[in-house]
């Protein structure tokens, strides 16, 4: 594929050090879907940062032109429950607020950082509107909380990726997405190196083709 070959994007994989890691196709796919949104009005946001590999992406592709927002713990996951399965412990994945401040200098000035556990502080950004929203906690309770928080507040054609969708890692992530969509118009729609998005306002099929639970073919059509 010719995206291994761009240097550009492969001095990013570089920064963050994942030039052979497991991420690179999950990165490359996030920053074309963030193409599709450049004429959605809104803030941009994620809600699991890390080193702010995923937020580097969304900052160069907003070219100071939107605000984005990042929530983070920067201690690490929170407590599992049992549909997380045993893969996760609380505190993994842990990265401080001030090394992702120093990944992301280049962008100062256009990213605020909220430090706390979701969804805590979601309600400082209440009232803005958003356009691309990357969702990457990996449990079922902050997942769900953030779509709750996030999901009414999309502009339509605005993009929410779950970048735990369909992982077998990550049951409780997985549940908690489909649990939130089960009546709603969008699904999420899943991805070969995993994970999923939705186009809100943008009618999905069920994961079989079918009109899911409240889609009659009418409602699809409308
Ligand atoms: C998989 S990492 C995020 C990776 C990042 N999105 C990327 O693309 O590189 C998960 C992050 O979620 C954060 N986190 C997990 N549970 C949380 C919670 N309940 N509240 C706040 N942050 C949480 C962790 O601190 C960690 O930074």
């Amino acid at each position: 594929m010719t995206w291994w070959d761009d240097a550009a994007f492969n001095d990013y994989l570089r920064k963050f050090q994942e030039l052979d890691g497991n991420n690179s196709d999950r990165r490359y796919l996030v920053s074309q879907l963030l193409r599709l949104t450049a004429a959605v009005p809104g803030d941009t946001a994620e809600v699991g940062v890390f080193q702010g590999a995923m937020s580097w992406l969304i900052l160069r592709a907003n070219a100071g032109q939107r605000q984005h927002h990042l929530f983070d713990s920067f201690e690490g996951l929170s407590n599992p429950n049992p549909v997380d399965g045993n893969h996760w412990t609380q505190g993994a994945l842990a990265c401080g607020e001030e090394a992702v401040r120093r990944n992301l200098a280049e962008f100062r000035g256009h990213f605020r950082s909220y430090k706390g556990w979701v969804p805590e502080r979601f309600h400082e950004i209440e009232d803005h509107r958003f356009s691309f929203v990357h969702i990457d906690v990996d449990l079922y309770e902050p997942t769900r909380a953030s779509l709750e928080f996030f999901y009414p507040r999309m502009c339509p054609g605005g993009i929410i990726v779950c970048d735990d969708y369909n992982f077998t890692t990550c049951p409780g992530a997985t549940r908690a997405v489909n649990d939130f969509l089960a009546d709603r118009p969008e699904k999420m729609v899943g991805l070969s190196a995993g994970g999923g998005f939705l186009i809100a306002g943008t009618v999905t099929a069920s994961s079989t083709g079918a009109p899911g639970p409240g889609q009659s073919s009418a409602k699809a059509r409308a």
